[in-house]
Formats: C-alpha cells, structure tokens, sequence
C-alpha cells in the first residue's frame, strides 16, 4: 500500500482495557464505536448533538506537561473517535456492574429511586460519578452544575439529586433551615409526629446501608498510556476513512505546515461547533485537522496588564483559569474576567464546557456566542500564527462579522486569546437571556463596558456588544461614540435607548423570531448596566474622595440589578406507613425500588436498540415530506440505490396488504398532508448507508391547496377531523341574563414535544418458512402495533409476536406512532427477507410525530360580585394535525374534564378537534386535561381579577363541597378534595405567604413574586369497559420460581415493580422469587394500550386472579403440610400433577358515555389533589424562578409511594414544561423549528422548584380497586399550571404598578418573551412594532 494511504493505528482505552484501531473511519463518534463495535451499549444515545448528556462518559488524559491526569465528562455523541489518541475512556459498564461490584453511585441513585425509564440513567451516573472523581465529597452546587447537562424526562430530578446528594458535604440548604419555616424543619416535625402517630413517614430510602465511595477503588489511569504521555508521540498521525481523512500533527510546526497545505480544513478541538454542523447542516470536510497534541495551544501566561489562554484550552479551563485570577488580583482589575465568569457558568452544561474550546468558540463566531461579546467591548486580541509568523489581530466587529480586513488567512491559526486587565474607574457587564437560565442558547446576550474619566462620571470610553440580533455579533459602535462625554445619568439613559433601538436594528422577519422581545432586551439589558454601574460608581465614590457624584438607585429599583441564583433543590415527600401488623414479607405498600432501576444505573438494561446486531440486519431510513400540502408528481429514487450498500426501496407499491385508513396512510401515495409526512423508506446495510441514500431521493411536488397550520384557519375553511362535542347542563343563555357581570376571554397554549429520551424505534425480524415475524418494539400498545402490521402484510395476526423489554418513556406518544413504523420495517423484511432496524433520530422523532395538541379556547363567564360563577360557556379547538388518530377522544376527554374542580350550575363547553397540515398530535399524559385546566383556572382568575378578589377566594368559593353529580351526571363526593385542597393551604403556608409576596412586590419594582393554589379532580380510565380489561399468566415453575407475564408494558413508570407486589402479596412469596421477562403478544393477546393512568391496575387485578386460582389450587397441599415450604409444596403440586401455570383475567371497570345525551359514568374514579407555587420574575428580562412548590395527592392506599411519589413530581415537572419552556415553532411553510434539545427546552436539574414538597395524602380506601390505590401516572402534569398561575400572578402586579390594564392575553407557554412583553413599561413601549402585514414572520402561532 502506498504511504499516503496508509492510515495510523489509534490507540487508546475503554474500561481499562487496550482498543487499537487499524482501519478507523474518523466520521465515527465515540458513541457510535462504543455502541456498535465494542457492544457497550449502556452508554445511550438521546439527541446526537450534545444536548442531553444520555450518552456521557468519563474520558481521562495525562497532561503531558504537569503529568496530572484529568478526568472529565463529555457527550460521547460528539466526541470523533480519531480525538481519544491516548486517553482513556470510561463508561458505564466500566464503573461497576450487577455480575460483579457495584459503584456507590450506581446504588445510590437507584436506591433513592433515581430511575424510571432508565434511559437518561447511565448519563447520569456517569456526570456523578466523573464529579466524584474529581471531587469525592462534592458540594450540592457541584452536583448541580455537574447534572446541568443532563436531561431526564421521568423523574423531575430531585430523587436523582437525592441519590447524588448523600456523596455531599453538608450543604449549606436552605438559608432558613432551623428556623421553623423550612420544609426540611417540616421534615423533622414530621418524623416526630411520625413517633406520635406513627403512619406518615418522610422517608423514601434509607442511608445507613449504602457502601462507602472508596476512591481507591476506582479504575487506574492505564500505566500504558502514561507512558505514551511521558514519550509523546512527535509524528504526525494519519487516520483514513472512506471519505474523511484526520491528521493529527505532534508538533505545531507541522500543525502550520499542514494548515498551509490545506488550508480549508478545519481545526477540530471540542467538535461542538464543526459536529452539529456536520450532523445537521449536511457541512462536510474531508479533511479534518486535530491540534489536541500541540501543547502550545494550551499555554496560559499572565503579565501585569492582562491574560493570554490558549486557544486549546476547554471553556471548563478558562472558567477554572478566570475563577483563579478573579481570587488573586484586586477586583477593579477583574471585572471582564467575572463577565466572562458570569456566562460561563450558564453556557451549556459541564459536558459541552469539557469539549469546547476557547479558539473553537471564538472562531465558531456564532451569533449566539456568549463570550465574544464580552471578549470585544473587554478589548481582547487574537493571537494568531501561521508558517509566515505571528500576528494580532483585535477581536472586534469586524473580526466577529468575519469581514475580509479583519479576517484570518486561510492558512492561519489562532494560538491564543489575550484578554487585558480591567482598570479604576472601568466596569464590564454581561447579559444573557434564553428560554431558560440555564443550558439554553441566549435569544440575546450581551457584553458591555465603560470607562470614566478618572473621578467623574463622563463616559470616556463605551463599548457594547449584542448577540442574537443579527448573523453576527454586533457592535452598538455610533452610539457608544455618541455617548462619550456624557454624564451617566438618566439623560444619557434616554438617549442611549433611543440611539442603540436605531443602530441595533431587527427586521420583523428577522430569523429566529421573537422580534419585539429582542428589541426589549437591547434597551433593558442597557437599563441594567445602567443601574449596575450606578451601583459600582457609589461603591467607588466611598474609596475616592474626589468623584464627582451621579444620582443614586433608588431601593425600589436595586431589585432589576440581581440575577437568579442557582438553588439546590430541598423538599420532603410524605406518605403513609403500612400497617405495623403486616407482615414484613409483604412488599405492597412499601417504597420498593424500581425492580430495574440497578440495570438502569449499570447500563445493563436492554432497550430496543441495545439488542445486538442480527446477521444480515439491514437498516431502514425515512424519506419524509419537504411540503406541507402537495401532490407527489415523482419519487425518483434511481441515485439512492446506486449508493453503496443499499439495498432497496420500499414504497407504499410494495405494501402486500391495506396502506392504513384512507384518512391516515402509513406510506403517502399521490398526496402528502404535512411536512415530515413519511413517503418511502430505504434499506441498506448500515444506518449511515440509509440515512446518506435518503438525501438522494428526489420527491416533486405540486402544492395544493388550502394549505392549513392554525386553528383560526381551519376554523376558516372549516378543517375539522370530528363533529363538534358538546356537554350542558343548566340553562345558560337564561343565567347569563341574571349575573352582575359578564367577561369573555380567550386562551392560547401551545403544543408539547413528548421527549421520551429514547426515541422510536423497532426491529423486525423475520422467521424463514411460516411468514412469521418477531417485531422487538418500543411502544405503549404492541398488540396495536401486531394487529396494524397484520393488516399492512395481509397476514394473520397469529404469525406475528411483538415483544416489549422495556421503554425509554412514552408519556402517550408511543401508542399510535410505533405502529406505523412497525408496518413499515415489517413490509421492508418482508420484501428484503431480512431483519430490519428503523431508529429514528432526534429530528426525526420530532419532526414525524405529534405531541400534545395546542389549544384555542374562548369562554363567556357569567358571576355575581362575591365570585360566585353562575354560567359558564367554553368552546375550545385542539389542533389535530393532518390525520384523525386520537384527536376526537382528546377532544371528548378535555370536554369531559374541563370543570376540574367547579361546580357551576349552569355549563356549556363544546370542542372540536381542527384538521391541520402539521403532523398528527395525538395522546400525551393527561389527553386533553392539562389544556383544559388552564382554561377553566385562566377564567377563575378573570372573575377574581374583575371582582377585585383574589383568585383562591374564587377558586374557594366555586369549588364541589358536597356529594353532587359532574357535567355528565356521574356522582361523586369530593371530600378528598377539599381535604387536599385544605392540607396544601396549610402545609404551603399559603396565607402568610401571600401576605410576603405582596410585601415584597411592594419593596421591588422590576423584580415580582407570585403565587397560586389550584385545586384538581382529574378522572382515571378510559370511557369505556372494554378498555379496562386486562389479562395475566403466571407460571410456577419446579424450582418454586415464578414468571409473570401481563398486559402492562414497563415505561418507566414502574407497573413491573408494582405487579410483582401484588404478586408477591398474593403468593406469599418474596419477591425475588418472581420475575417478569417481557410484554409479549404471544403470552398475554389483545391487550390495551398501557396509557390513561390506569394500567398498574388493571394488570394487577388479572396477576391478582391468576395467582389466586394458583394458590387455591395449592391450598390442599399447604393445608395439609403447613409447616412446608413453598419450594416443597410446589414440588408436591407437581408431582400431584396440578397445573402450574394459570391465567387471570380482568373484565373491565365499568364505564361509559352517550354523547348524544351528555351522559354517562365514563371513569371508574377520581384522583384529587392541590398544588401551591410561587415565582419570582425579573420584568426586565421575563426570566423567572421558581420558588417553591407544595402538592398534595390524594393517593388513597398507594402499591409503592417512591413509585406514585415520583410519578407525581415527574409529571408535574413535565407540566411545569409544557407551561414555561416548551415552545414549539414552526415556519410558515409548516416547517417544525425545534427538532432537538437546542430549540426544544424541556425543564433541567436547575428548573426544579427551589422547595419542592410533595404529600401523599391517605384518604377513604377505594374498594374499586386493587388494594385500595390509586393510579397517578397523569394528574400531576396539570397541577404544573400552578406554576404558569404564579407567573401571571407576578405579571398582574407588574402591570397594576405600571398602571397597564390588568387583563392580558394568556399564551402557554410562559416563555420569558411573553413575561417580559406582559409586563409592560417604558422600554416595551419605545421600542419599534412592525405592521404585521408588512413582513413575513419567522415562525407563526398555530394555536
Ligand atoms: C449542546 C450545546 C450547547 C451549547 N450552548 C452554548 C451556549 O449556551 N452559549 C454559547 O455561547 N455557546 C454554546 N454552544 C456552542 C459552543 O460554545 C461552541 O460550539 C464551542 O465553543 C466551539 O468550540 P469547539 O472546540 O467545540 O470547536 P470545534 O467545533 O472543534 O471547531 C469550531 C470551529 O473553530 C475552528 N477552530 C477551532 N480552533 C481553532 C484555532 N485554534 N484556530 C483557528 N480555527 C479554529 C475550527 O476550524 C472550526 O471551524 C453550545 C454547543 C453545544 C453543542
Ligand atoms: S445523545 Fe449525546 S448528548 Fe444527547
Ligand atoms: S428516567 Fe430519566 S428519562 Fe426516563
């Protein structure tokens, strides 16, 4: 072989042992490599793009120059495997394992019941476990920001931090600990009432009996590798792949040679730019340049005028570097380093902080970068060098807009950043606002500076720089020139605003939306630094006796200059004991661990996609619809079989059987309904082959018409899936006529992403000679995706066996969706005669499936002076998408539930679910409740507002008191929920914390606290008794070992756990003696999909019944040999040839409803509950912070409180999302904006509320169901409308002390453009509005 094509061997280590690589592709990730050729599957991939933390990994070097080995965790996803050139890498299965030891970390966090679904788990353990490392007694605020990148959708994070926080030192907590007003005081009072009565407990896990972290017990850094560090390899190394070749040069002299050589390669540092791009945005580079061996990068010198860092250095460095000088020189000189410090402790999480580069952020010169602006206005200078020499350059506008006379040459490099000293009389500010406080790329941030003239306030010298308003970041350069010499006062401010609002200036249609909140945030971040510099001026004018004096902040206002804190979240969880009489043995009751949650934490689960590589699998890709509306004149796919490895083409020609429904086709055949609509699939060889080959399909279309996005259109041309739903009750036009007063309003809120960590996906594999297929699945429903497969393949649905292991989450969006990919896999295996695997990414996933369906609701209320709603009239439209699936039920149930809580005598609520061209929403946790809630509480809130009461009075007076008949005349007694209701007032402090919020809101002018209770009576269940039917069977085996098999499916919500209670309960056997393998159609048939809060039940009650029928079988033989065992006794049952092996079968709770009449019993029961929350806003900014949460569910006699508890915080986590920072945006063509965890926010680590106290609250048993508990699965996502009630609460007051009108448009979510444009003032007002028929928008409302 010629040297030029020769390609380096790459060695480095996974869990202690030696990989080398001869042939290594450098397009691989660390991910990929990890998963597919060294089968360590633990480590997950989620999103693919950093955003995360699923697939972390610890990755441990030996500087070569200090000789200290590092550890540090990164996203394997992003990681290029040709980057790990001696280092060492460890994942999950390396840090302990079931078979052989356990890691503190990994039973710490199961045992606190930190898993659920599992998926999120491993990347958990592994952040933990890496801060461990580094820190074996962390501080709590070390394990924040250690988790920061980590998303979990299940648990809402505190039983994680639980887990994470018994490695802590004492924390400092909560300021208010051991005052009395502290939940974890509430805690201590508990247990002690917990001596006194004995049944409440505030104790899901115990300590004692966790192993210690012994550090020396942990893997050594490989002697090989230090070795390697000591010798380091000069060469310059070469890794070849089939398209991409990577050079890594040891030395920089080489590194410039080979810059000159190819100039248009990039440098490849973290990978966290050039990756996405890659991943995302089709860039491509076939040649990629490492500089990670070049040490001189990594050089940091300090002089008496400044900092040089090089450009090598990861953005954890620069923090630790910044964070070190900050503490050593005096504080004037430091104030561009804590600007810097400020964003660095916000940007991304630690992960991403681990990888990226300060030269690979400086140079990325993206538009949102947080650091470029501060770097510019502190003055700071490139350092550039290249085979020619050195240079510098100023890291100024012209640099950051990349305009050719301050731009590198090609063959140049940037060896480091020179940031200088701040001096007297100079101060350096830094802004930033995103969705979220935390791991969100900022709408706008900014950097600014102004140097005095010494002793006065004149400016001298003023730089400001925004991100987020152009393609660049932007220099406000004229007006700050215009602002030299001014005084810094109020006048200056005026100006100021004016001048920047003209320099700074945003089209309506400017990319990425959010116009006029961009515009806000120019002039309010000046404001702040403003204010903030006011403030420094005074602390000045104490040390310098000759300053001149500017006007001071009055206290009012001191509230716009602090940012919210990152709080360690604190709380109790309370439950009820079981009784001291039952027998120990007896698991029902009792906060029993995930029965998987040590395989979640070792990563030795085994989703869908972890099950290994069949021989002859194939992979399939999706060819999905760049149109939202359109005929498909052509599909060309001659190009995409042409690629290597690709196999075949599968259109809907090819489906032996029914292409679905005529509404809702699995494959699109001459018309395409929304974008991502899926028309063709290919097959090849690997996933890369198929997702190449599908770019290479060309679709033509010809668009048709109407095309349809939002409610108001489809009300225009009158799109709808379903007839309207209608419930009355009372005489409402007649009651209208006798109120005091009547308002109407309308409500907007948006749709919700489901965000299952792990996202579609399903293997088919087909058995030779019968026609039969086994399809492994992840879904809530596989005897629907059996039946939908059957019929695709025209084959009877006896021929078909899916299994389900368990499930990355669902939340009810992998009931209807997993059917129609499983159709499409299964006719791909058909036809190929292969094993097929479809995997959807993030984008994908995303884009091809619906959520949660936006609302538009409009009500009339008609009430009396004191509160008291006496007609009501609600009419609501759900945005469906493009095809029916379950919009109709979601509408139903959302009329169904919408009086929540309220007994109004006179009712109207109608609904009706539009046709859209957007993908087809479907169910989602709470199907159509959590809408609803804030619709009805939006409307309460309206009548407080309007009779100058306040909402919980209203909410009080309006609310079910005594046993009484819902809109659709089922009875009930809601004496739970006035308990529930009660319990939160008091145990939230309610009273008296109203009474603080509204002294605080008095004392603070740009910063507002709210607060709101909310009552919730949520119904269980299905409308109808054949949906609660569920069936079981349970073998015993010789050995006395039993398998359960039932309907349920695991999805993290812990029905596994809790039917092995029951089990165990009904066998009188531990429960290790009981063991559940699967969900599987061929040993439980016609099962109904796992959803509507209801399926820990149902399942239960069968596994009851067949373990009743068994033991009655085995009764004789006990009775006869009490004093046996149960292995004796079923070795006797045996050898009596008694049948082992029974069925159970449950019929159904009885339900129904008659929509022609308005009535019917349509749920077998209620849950209650409350929630208090409380806010605090910053009106400049919109951010928010929440404070504390307080719930109480009523749970009656829960199987398992860890379990209900975490499906109660989870949920309302979720909720509190859905409420605040999940926005989805779509184009105007119809095009879905937010496809990953960049665009899409789903609540972190640092969302939880500061104080977050959940109480189970034991009431009158239910006989209905099984051992009187209660299903919780869904109820607690709508009390997360608690927090979007505190939020508008805040923004009230804001707007009573602007003297605005109270009332404004209530748009879920609360995202910080609505909070910030709600509360309006004088910058909301000066800022420029665009004729919205002037302009195209970004992206459109389509609620
Ligand atoms: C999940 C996620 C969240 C993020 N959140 C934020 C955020 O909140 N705020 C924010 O500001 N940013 C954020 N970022 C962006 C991140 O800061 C940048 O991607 C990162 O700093 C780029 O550094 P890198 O080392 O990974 O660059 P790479 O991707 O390795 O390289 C990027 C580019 O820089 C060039 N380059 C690198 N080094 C040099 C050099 N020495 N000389 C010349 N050219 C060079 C390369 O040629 C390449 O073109 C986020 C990124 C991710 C993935
Ligand atoms: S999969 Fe790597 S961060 Fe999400
Ligand atoms: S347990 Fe965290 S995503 Fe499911």
């Amino acid at each position: 072989m010629p040297d030029q094509w020769r390609s380096d061997e790459l060695v480095f280590f996974v869990n202690g042992r030696k990989v080398i690589e001869r042939d290594v592709d450098p397009e691989v990730t660390l991910l990929t490599f990890l998963r597919k050729n060294l089968g360590l599957t633990g480590t997950k991939d989620a999103c693919g793009r950093g955003g995360c933390g699923a697939c972390t990994v610890m990755v441990s070097r030996c500087d070569p120059v200090s000789k200290e080995i590092r550890h540090f965790s990164i996203t394997a996803c992003l990681v290029p495997i040709c980057s790990l050139y001696g280092a060492a890498v460890t994942t999950v299965e390396g840090v302990g394992s079931m078979k052989t030891k356990l890691h503190p970390v990994q039973e710490r966090i199961a045992k606190s019941h930190g898993t659920q679904c599992g998926f999120c788990t491993p990347g958990m353990v592994m952040s933990t476990y890496t801060l461990l490392r580094n820190h074996p007694q962390p501080s709590e605020e070390q394990l924040m920001e250690a988790l920061g990148g980590n998303l979990c959708r299940c648990t809402g994070y505190r039983p994680i931090l639980d887990g994470g926080k018994t490695f802590c030192t004492e924390s400092n907590g909560c300021q208010q600990k051991g005052t009395g007003k502290c939940c974890l005081d509430q805690g201590e009072e508990d247990s002690s009432s917990r001596g006194r009565n004995g049944d409440i407990s505030t104790e899901l896990f115990t300590k004692d009996r966790f192993q210690p972290l012994d550090p020396t017990q942990e893997l050594i850094f490989p002697p090989a590798l230090l070795r390697m560090a000591e010798n380091p390899e000069k060469r310059t190394l070469t890794f070849r792949g089939e398209r991409v070749t990577w050079i890594s040069p040891g030395t920089l002299k080489d590194l410039l040679e080979l810059k000159t050589k190819y100039p248009e390669a990039p440098l490849v540092l973290g990978n966290t730019s050039l990756g996405p791009a890659m991943r995302s945005q089709g860039h491509f580079h076939p040649v990629l340049l490492s500089p990670a061996r070049i040490s001189e990068l990594s050089i940091v010198s300090t002089t008496s005028e400044g900092l040089t860092i090089g450009a090598g250095c990861s953005l954890a460095q620069v923090k630790d570097i910044l964070a070190e000088r900050v503490s050593e020189l005096p504080e004037e000189k430091t104030e561009t380093y804590q600007a810097l410090l400020k964003h660095l402790q916000s940007l991304a999480g630690q992960q991403i902080r681990n990888l990226a580069s300060l030269g690979g952020h400086v140079m990325s010169r993206h538009c949102y970068s947080d650091l470029n602006p501060i770097l510019a206005v502190g003055n700071a200078t490139l350092n550039l060098i290249s085979k020619e020499g050195m240079r510098q350059i100023p890291l100024n506008e012209h640099f950051l807009a990349g305009l050719p006379r301050a731009d590198l040459k090609p063959e140049e490099i940037l060896q480091s950043v020179y940031i200088p000293h701040s001096q007297k009389w100079e101060f350096v500010s830094a802004f930033r606002q995103g969705q979220c406080q935390q791991n969100a790329l900022a709408d706008v941030n900014a950097g600014m500076r102004v140097l005095f003239k010494e002793g006065t306030d004149t400016v001298h010298d003023l730089s400001v720089a925004y991100g987020g308003v152009g393609v660049a970041t932007i220099s406000a350069h004229r007006t700050c020139q215009q602002l030299q010499g001014r005084c810094w006062n109020e006048l200056m401010l005026e100006e100021a605003c004016r001048l920047l609002l003209d320099e700074v200036s945003l089209p309506g249609s400017a990319p990425g939306g959010r116009v006029e909140f961009k515009r806000t945030l120019v002039v309010s971040f000046f404001f702040k630094f403003y204010l903030e510099v006011l403030q420094k001026l005074k602390k000045l004018v104490r040390l310098s006796s000759d300053y001149l004096g500017s006007p001071e902040v009055s206290d009012l206002f001191l509230s716009a200059l602090e940012d919210f804190p990152v709080t360690v979240p604190q709380g109790v969880q309370t439950y009820q004991r079981v009784a001291p009489c039952q027998p120990l043995q007896d698991p029902v009751g009792r906060p029993i661990m995930h029965l998987s949650g040590l395989k979640h934490t070792t990563g030795e689960a085994m989703f869908c996609g972890d099950i290994p590589r069949l021989d002859r699998e194939l992979a399939m890709a999706l060819v999905t619809s760049a149109r939202a509306h359109a005929k498909i004149i052509s599909i060309d796919f001659s190009k995409a079989l042409k690629l290597p490895g690709v196999v075949d083409v599968i259109t809907a020609k090819d489906i032996p059987g029914t292409n679905g429904a005529e509404d809702s086709k699995i494959l699109a055949v001459d018309e395409v309904l929304c974008v991502g609509h899926i028309i063709c699939a290919v097959v090849a060889e690997t996933d890369v082959q198929a997702k190449r080959a599908i770019e290479k399909v060309k679709i033509t279309y010809e668009d048709l018409e109407p095309i349809i996005f939002t409610v108001e259109d489809a009300i225009k041309h009158n799109s709808f899936l379903c007839p309207e739903k209608k419930l009355e009750q009372g005489n409402i036009e007649e009651a209208f006529g006798k109120v005091d007063q009547i308002i109407e309003g309308e409500v907007h809120i948006g749709g919700q992403e489901h965000f299952y960590m792990e996202t579609q996906r399903v293997l088919v594999i087909p058995k030779r000679g019968d026609q039969e297929l086994d399809i492994h699945v992840s879904t809530q429903d596989p005897a629907h995706v059996q039946k939908t497969v059957s019929s695709t393949l025209n084959i009877p649905i006896n021929k078909i066996t899916c299994h389900v292991k368990q499930v990355g989450g669902g939340f009810g969006g992998k009931i209807g969706r997993p059917a129609i990919l499983g159709a499409i896999a299964a006719v791909g295996a058909i036809k190929t005669g292969h094993p097929i695997r479809l995997v959807l990414d993030r984008e994908e996933d995303m884009l091809i499936t619906g959520g949660r369906h936006p609302l538009f609701g409009k009500y009339k209320v008609g009430f009396m002076k004191d509160g008291r709603i006496e007609a009501l009239d609600i009419e609501c439209f759900i945005n469906g998408g493009c095809t029916p699936e379950d919009s109709e039920a979601v509408a139903e149930f959302l009329l169904l539930k919408l009086e929540n809580a309220y007994k109004i005598q006179n009712l109207r609520f109608r609904g009706r679910a539009c046709m859209t061209n957007l993908a087809s929403n479907t169910s989602f946790r709470g199907f159509g409740f959590p809408q609803g809630i804030l619709v009805i509480e939006s409307c309460i809130t309206a009548v407080a507002t309007k009779c100058g009461l306040l909402p919980e009075k209203v909410r009080e007076k309006n609310m079910y008191k005594t046993v009484d008949k819902a809109i659709y005349k089922q009875e009930f007694n809601p004496e739970p929920l006035i308990r529930c209701w009660n319990e939160c007032l008091d145990k939230s402090s309610f009273h008296s914390r109203r009474t603080q919020v509204e002294e605080f809101n008095k004392k603070n002018y740009w910063k507002k606290k709210g607060i709101a209770v909310i009552p919730m009576k949520f119904s269980v269940g299905f409308t109808a008794t054949s949906y609660h039917q569920a069936a079981a069977l349970v073998h015993i085996y010789t050995d006395g070992s039993v398998l359960v098999t039932q309907g349920g499916n695991e999805l993290g919500q812990g029905i596994h756990t809790k039917i092995l209670q029951v089990a165990s309960r009904e066998l009188k056997i531990p429960m290790s003696y009981i063991h559940i393998s699967e969900t599987s159609t061929a040993t439980v048939p016609n099962t109904i999909a796992t959803a509507a809060s209801i399926g820990s039940d149902v399942n239960g009650r069968a596994v009851q019944d067949a373990c009743q029928i068994l033991l009655k079988r085995l009764e004789p033989i006990i009775k006869e040999h009490p004093e046996g065992t149960w292995e004796d006794w079923i070795k006797t049952a045996f050898e009596q040839s008694i049948s082992l092996s029974a069925t159970g079968f449950f019929r159904g709770y009885k339900a129904f409803m008659d929509w022609e009449k308005g009535e019917g019993e349509p749920f077998p029961y209620y849950i209650y509950g409350a929630a208090c929350s409380e806010v605090e806003i910053d009106c400049l900014t919109g951010a928010h912070k929440k404070i504390r949460t307080d719930i109480v569910m009523e749970a009656c006699s829960s199987l398992n409180p860890a379990i209900d508890v975490g499906q109660v915080e989870g949920a309302f986590i979720q909720g509190m999302g859905l409420y605040t920072t999940e926005e989805l945006r779509y184009s105007p063509e119809g095009v879905l904006y937010s496809q990953g965890p960049d665009e899409y926010k789903i609540p972190t680590v640092t969302d939880v509320p500061g104080e977050f106290n959940v109480s189970l609250l034991p009431s009158s048993p239910n006989p209905l169901t099984i051992y009187s508990s209660k299903g919780l699965g869904e109820s607690g996502v709508a009390l997360g409308s608690s927090v979007f009630l505190a939020i508008a609460d805040a923004v009230a007051t804001a707007r009573r002390d602007r003297d605005v009108a109270e009332d404004f448009p209530v748009e879920s979510p609360a995202t910080p453009e609505w909070v910030r444009m709600a509360c309006a003032d004088r910058f909301t007002e000066m800022i420029p509005r665009d004729d919205p028929k002037t302009f195209k928008p970004w992206s459109i409302p389509v609620a």
